[in-house]
């Protein structure tokens, strides 16, 4: 136990070195920061996390912010305008948001703020509470209330304007290739039973009464309208043949 001692520290000292290396060293005394880092709970059904970074210029000097760079696309900020002049003594404040659509659990996003003299990191990190069992109880006595309310930000809205393989992922995709769906929630991908144009166009006009699968049809409550519907009959029909799949047996040598 003891000889890994030594090694520990070694390692420890490669960290530091390290951290010294790459560390924002941006004005650790030219701003002051509210808080690098803040934690926050989502509401059931909330889509959308605001965040806002209060800073103060504490140095004798202008500090210039030249960027900001969410680490995701799922993150935006919104600042003046940019390059933007912070006077001494002033203070200002970066605004992020976060999309946690799809999201689950704990994650976390970083936002770095730059300047000339060096770069800050912002922290943001959200816990998302499972849903499921809320969802699942209203879904049960009203299939088609995934189309209403707080449910339509994620079965609805990224499906709007969308045709197509795009409209698959948004509207069918958000159940059926999910990792964590529901075990009742079945991959489309190789039904074992014949399938085809009506088969598909049925399924998503009028769903199945007494599931959890939803009619998509305006006729029908839903919200796909008939061109939406043609051209998803279309991707599937190409794209989820169950003709049988001749998958290349994986023989040595073959990579
Ligand atoms: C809210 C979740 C949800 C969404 C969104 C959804 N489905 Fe389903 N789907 C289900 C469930 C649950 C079933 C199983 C129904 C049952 O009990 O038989 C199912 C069954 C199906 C089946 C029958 C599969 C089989 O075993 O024969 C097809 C086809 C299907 N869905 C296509 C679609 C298409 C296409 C879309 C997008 C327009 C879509 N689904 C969107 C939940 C969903
Ligand atoms: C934050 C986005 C989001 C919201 C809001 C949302 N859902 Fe879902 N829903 C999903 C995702 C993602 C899945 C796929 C399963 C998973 O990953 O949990 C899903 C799956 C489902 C399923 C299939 C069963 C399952 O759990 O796999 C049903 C039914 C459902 N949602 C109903 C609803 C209802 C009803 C509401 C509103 C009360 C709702 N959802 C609100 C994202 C959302």
């Amino acid at each position: 136990m003891n000889l890994m001692n030594p090694l520990r520290s070694v390692s420890f000292l490669a960290l530091a070195v390290i951290l010294h290396a790459t560390t924002p060293t941006l004005s650790a005394q030219a701003l002051k920061w509210h808080a690098t880092s803040q934690t926050r709970l989502a509401a059931p059904g909330e889509t959308n996390l605001h965040f806002a970074f209060s800073l103060t210029n504490i140095s004798a000097g202008e500090v210039i912010i030249t960027g900001v760079r969410p680490s995701c696309g799922c993150t935006t900020a919104k600042l003046p305008p940019l390059p933007w002049h912070l006077a001494p003594g002033k203070d200002g404040q970066i605004e992020a948001n976060v999309d946690i659509r799809g999201k689950r659990g704990m994650i976390s996003k970083v936002v770095f703020v730059d300047s000339p003299s060096g770069t800050n990191m912002l922290t943001l990190v959200i816990h998302i509470p499972e849903d499921r069992a809320r969802n699942m109880e209203l879904a049960l006595a009203d299939r088609q209330a995934v189309f209403k309310g707080e449910c339509a930000n994620c079965h609805v809205l990224p499906a709007v304007g969308r045709t197509g393989a795009a409209l698959y992922v948004a509207a069918c995709g958000v159940c059926h290739e999910s990792d964590h769906r529901a075990t009742m929630v079945p991959s489309l991908v190789a039904l074992a039973k014949p399938t085809g144009r009506d088969y598909w166009d049925q399924w998503i006009r009028k769903g199945k009464e007494g599931s959890l699968m939803p009619a998509f049809a305006k006729d029908q409550g839903g919200p796909l309208t008939e061109e939406q519907i043609q051209s998803l009959v279309n991707h599937l029909v190409t794209t989820f043949t169950n003709a049988p799949v001749k998958v290349p047996s994986p023989q040595a040598g073959t990579r």
